[in-house]
């Protein structure tokens, strides 16, 4: 077959990888991790655990606690620090390059990352919140879960509904297969640089309002929505004016994404003040997505709920990337292992179309 032919633009359908850590079930709106259905997860095992099934293949291996550690020079751009913190932190513990340490070790490695990026975060917010001192290192550690030292180490104080909020949300969001910052970051680790680049490597590419940013966007165009009190003609304002609407279509689920569901619960559960307009935009926007997209079904995704369920834990909306990465660090630490163990490097096509050849000579 022709390279021509081969050419999937945006490798759409192009298996690229064979994994055992999940793959979202495209018709069956169920994403199971390692095999087990999210729903039987959540509320039953904290994140730090769920990090552990999807690392290890062990809901009894915990990912680490966060050590004592002093980020160089934070701004308080969450997704920015986060980033040139991750990568920073390869040279500060002098990670070794993956093609030349053991697995044991990139998985200790990728276990110390994993706790302290989410202190960056929270170090991160900290700052953004104007507070530029740090939270005691005994109070962190007193948190009984990774979601509850989180806000210790970002707020000083643990509210139990932000609790759960975030540990859904950060179960929700683990792992989600092939997706653009997870390719990243086994692109990266084919290389064989250290976990500290391929993690850094990923966080950079969720950064963008397409993959794991929509629920910054989501907030305010609810409170939009409210503002104008007429959701229909919102909607059609909206796609009249070849705007997209966030929170909804998605690039593997053809039904309704599982995430999105539990998501939705978890917000009426905790109360969310917008569950109320979120439904009733919800329903408006899947009625005029089929109308105008019949062939392609555009359903609510993950990012929507986790809006609301984020907005419960007063996560600011610029944060929700960062938030995002904190939950992801397991799946793409997951993803780096996997990738190790094949030990193939990442190369593929690109078919040129440029000028044809010419010379730089005066003809
Ligand atoms: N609102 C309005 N129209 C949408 C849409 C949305 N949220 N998502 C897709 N569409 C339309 C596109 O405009 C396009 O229409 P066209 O064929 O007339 O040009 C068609 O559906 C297909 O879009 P495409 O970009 O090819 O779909 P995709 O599968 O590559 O995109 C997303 C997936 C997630 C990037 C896309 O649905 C999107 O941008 N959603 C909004 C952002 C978001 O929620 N991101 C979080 C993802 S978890």
């Amino acid at each position: 077959m022709s390279e021509v032919a081969d050419f999937k633009p945006g490798l759409e359908g192009v298996v690229a990888v064979e994994t055992e850590i999940a793959e979202p079930d495209r018709e069956g709106g169920v994403l199971r991790y390692r095999g087990i259905d999210i729903e039987e997860l959540v509320g039953r095992y904290p994140y730090e655990r769920v990090w552990g099934l999807l690392v290890d293949d062990d809901l009894d291996s915990v990912m680490p606690d966060p050590e004592p550690y002093e980020p160089a020079r934070l701004t308080g751009d969450a997704p920015a620090d986060l980033q040139a913190e991750t990568a920073r932190l390869a040279g500060h513990w002098a990670l070794g390059k993956l093609n030349e340490i053991s697995d044991e070790q990139a998985r200790e490695d990728l276990g110390r990352l994993s706790s302290q990026m989410m202190g960056i975060v929270a170090r991160s917010a900290r700052l953004a919140d104007g507070k530029a001192d740090s939270v005691p290192h005994e109070v962190v550690a007193s948190g009984r879960t990774a979601a509850e030292k989180f806000l210790l180490q970002w707020r000083g104080e643990a509210d139990a509904r932000h609790v759960k909020a975030i540990d859904t949300y950060w179960i929700c969001t683990a792992e989600h297969g092939l997706n653009a910052s997870t390719f990243t970051a086994r692109v990266t680790a084919s290389t064989g640089a250290d976990c500290g680049a391929s993690l850094s490597s990923a966080v950079g590419a969720l950064s963008g309002p397409l993959h794991g940013g929509a629920p910054a966007y989501v907030k305010p165009m609810l409170e939009e929505v409210a503002a104008m009190g007429d959701p229909e003609r919102w909607v059609r304002e909206t796609l009249d004016a070849g705007k997209r609407i966030m929170g909804f279509g998605h690039r593997i689920y053809r039904a309704e994404d599982p995430r999105s569901r539990i998501l939705k619960r978890t917000a009426h559960e905790l109360d969310s003040p917008q569950v109320e307009i979120a439904e009733q935009l919800e329903e408006v926007a899947l009625a005029e997505l089929e109308r105008r997209h019949p062939d392609r079904p555009l359903k609510t995704n993950v990012e929507y709920y986790s809006a609301l369920v984020l907005d419960v834990a007063e996560i600011p909306p610029p944060l929700a990337p960062a938030m995002f990465a904190c939950s992801r660090v397991a799946g793409w630490s997951a993803h780096i292992l996997e990738q190790k163990r094949t030990g193939r490097l990442f190369r593929p096509s690109a078919r040129y179309v440029g000028p044809a050849p010419r010379s730089l000579q005066p003809a």
